[in-house]
């Protein structure tokens, strides 16, 4: 078969399936609007959870970075890429999460790839939540390593696997709040069983960091529990870009030593380390921003229980309601759209067949308006 018929015919399954994906050209968006051509939308599809994507503080650290050390970093960190901004960050975010290293990545896709890719050989196996994020899956999956996938949240599947033989390591694998869920991983339990079987926890908390826990330090700090690898993201709750892993100084050295992703690719712009070590400050004394937050998930919770569509067991600033259908996901979306509110229908392959949602997700900026707004369209809807 030919480029272009292999192409052709996938794309038109793709059509044919109801899973057609389009971007869109936005002018801006912050944690409370998008602003596109066609105007302004009040935007619940951001992970921006705190507004610190347009905080100024924030803005003006990457301006003095830019000034200070231009926008680019000019290389990997094995090069010439790596800075005092850079370290800087490494040691502020150490210091703060109680770990003795944290290397920075560019993305978490990118920590995790790198992570996995680097630590796992032809003996080993992962233990995954089923519900993980892509980018573990797949980081997974291209491993050498073997995957198994423990049912989701469900400490006892997980052991039931560890009690099975291994002859090389074994990392268990889980998100600390799962992204399109916004349910809490029972890390206690997790981390308790992966101790006892002598094995490591690797916990991806993308979505808890910088929300949950004393000063916003995340998942893994409100259960009391400290996995040997951490993966934290500031593409959410800071508003950014980037990640970082927090680690043992061995395993940080092994890292910088085997893991690719930091060797072969260009490290992040020191102006936006330096952005982050902002962010890191503001979520430090941003407990207004998370109380804040907190009443809107509140509001939110409460009001919903009336309409006709399941709620996960979320407290967490992500609250999916479960559609099922894929194409009744994208007319309440497209709905909602025409009432000037943004909410983004997520299908399957993203979720689990017969579970396409609507990923509502809720921010310190939104206000008690904008939630009844948003809860009177959707009591209006008729599919
Ligand atoms: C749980 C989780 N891990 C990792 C990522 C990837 O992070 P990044 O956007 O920084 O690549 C995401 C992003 O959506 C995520 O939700």
């Amino acid at each position: 078969m030919g480029w272009s018929s292999y192409l052709s015919r996938q794309l038109s399954e793709r059509r044919d399936t109801s899973l057609w994906r389009q971007r869109q050209v936005n002018q801006k968006s912050d944690g409370r609007f998008l602003y596109t051509n066609d105007g302004r939308y009040l935007n619940f599809s951001s992970n921006d959870y705190l507004g610190l994507s347009t905080n100024p503080a924030v803005i003006s650290a990457w301006q003095q970075g830019a000034e200070q050390y231009g926008v680019g970093s000019g290389g990997s960190g094995h090069i010439t890429g790596y800075t005092k901004a850079h370290q800087l960050l490494e040691q502020q975010l150490a210091d703060w999460l109680d770990y003795p290293k944290a290397l920075l990545f560019i993305s978490g896709y990118s920590a995790n790839q790198g992570v996995i890719a680097a630590l796992m050989t032809k003996q080993d196996r992962i233990i995954a939540d089923r519900l993980s994020h892509a980018s573990l899956m797949e980081a997974a999956i291209h491993s050498p390593a073997q995957l198994w996938r423990f049912l989701h949240n469900q400490p006892e599947s997980l052991t039931d696997l560890l009690a099975r033989p291994c002859i090389g390591k074994t990392l268990v694998v889980t998100e600390g709040v799962f992204s399109m869920d916004g349910d809490c991983a029972p890390l206690a339990d997790i981390y308790q069983q992966t101790r006892i079987s002598g094995n490591w926890l690797m916990v991806d908390d993308a979505h808890g960091i910088g929300i949950c826990g004393e000063q916003g330090r995340g998942s893994c700090w409100q259960q009391k529990v400290k996995p040997e690898i951490l993966i934290v993201t500031f593409g959410k709750a800071f508003g950014l870009s980037g990640a970082a892993v927090l680690c043992d100084e061995q395993t940080a050295e092994y890292l910088i030593q085997y893991s690719r992703h930091l060797i072969y690719s260009t490290s992040m712009p020191p102006a936006q380390a330096q952005a982050i070590s902002e962010a890191v400050r503001q979520i430090q004394s941003g407990d207004e921003l998370r109380q804040r937050l907190q009443q809107n998930i509140n509001d939110f919770r409460r009001q919903a229980q009336k309409l006709p569509f399941n709620l996960t067991d979320s407290t967490t600033a992500i609250q999916p309601l479960i559609v099922g259908n894929n194409e009744l996901s994208m007319s309440l979306s497209q709905y909602l759209q025409q009432k000037g509110i943004w909410v983004k229908a997520i299908r399957p392959p993203t979720v689990p067949p017969g579970s396409a949602r609507l990923r509502i997700t809720l921010t310190a900026s939104h206000t008690q308006q904008d939630i009844d707004m948003l809860m009177e369209a959707l009591y209006e809807f008729r599919s």
